[in-house]
């Protein structure tokens, strides 16, 4: 996983550009100037370096080095500081630090997924936010980009049932059909899954 994400992280550019996600672009309000914030298989860093520019103190997790370098030096290049984790999410052991965690198309195993918002849920101080973007199983229908396997594709109708499970409101959970302008990575027609949590 980690040589795959080095190797498209290789070519020159930015392969989702460098202009902040636009799901996170319009629930800015959620980032207060001051907050602390874990952008979560957070690549070549375009939603770090936007919300580094508000204000909010910001870490980036990764588990390429490629990526998180190229990050790096955009945030020096923009005059912005960022705390850089270069880890896999498997590794990373959280508890009630953030004041918001984001995700935008981190592909983890369907296996995973469910320790994965578990963490994510302890990573979060009460009241705490997570958002994030990711690709649904209707994907494979599109090709305007993401991977061609199911396992790495999240089901709206689990994510419910899982949501419910854990110490959150749900604030939004929905499955729409978007249009993607994300670099050369996410082009045209696709169907996301876009997800607002609150921490109890
Ligand atoms: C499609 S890219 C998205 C990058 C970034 N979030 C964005 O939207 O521009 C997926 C990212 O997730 C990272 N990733 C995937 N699985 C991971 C894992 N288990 N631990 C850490 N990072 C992971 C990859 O290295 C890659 O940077």
């Amino acid at each position: 996983m980690q040589e795959l994400w080095n190797e498209k992280f290789s070519r020159d550019g930015f392969l989702y550009g460098t202009e902040v996600n636009s799901f996170i672009k319009e629930n800015e309000d959620i980032f207060k100037k001051d907050f602390k914030v874990l952008c979560l298989g957070e690549g070549e860093g375009r939603n770090a370096i936007f919300l580094a520019k508000k204000g909010l103190h910001v870490e980036a997790l990764d588990a390429s080095d490629i990526g998180l370098k190229k990050l790096q030096k955009r945030s020096l290049e923009e005059n912005v500081a960022i705390t850089i984790r270069h880890t896999l999410l498997e590794n990373w052991q959280p508890h009630g630090k953030y004041d918001v965690i984001l995700s935008t198309y981190t592909h983890v195993d369907q296996n995973e997924q469910t320790d994965m918002f578990v963490k994510v849920l302890d990573g979060l101080k009460s009241g705490g936010f997570f958002i994030a973007e990711f690709f649904s199983i209707d994907q494979l229908h599109f090709e305007s980009g993401g991977p061609k396997d199911i396992e790495l594709l999240y089901d709206l109708g689990n994510l419910y049932q899982l949501f419910f499970n854990l110490p959150c409101t749900i604030y939004k959970l929905s499955q729409e059909i978007i249009e993607l302008k994300e670099g050369k990575g996410h082009n045209g027609e696709a169907s996301v899954i876009r997800i607002i949590l609150k921490r109890n």
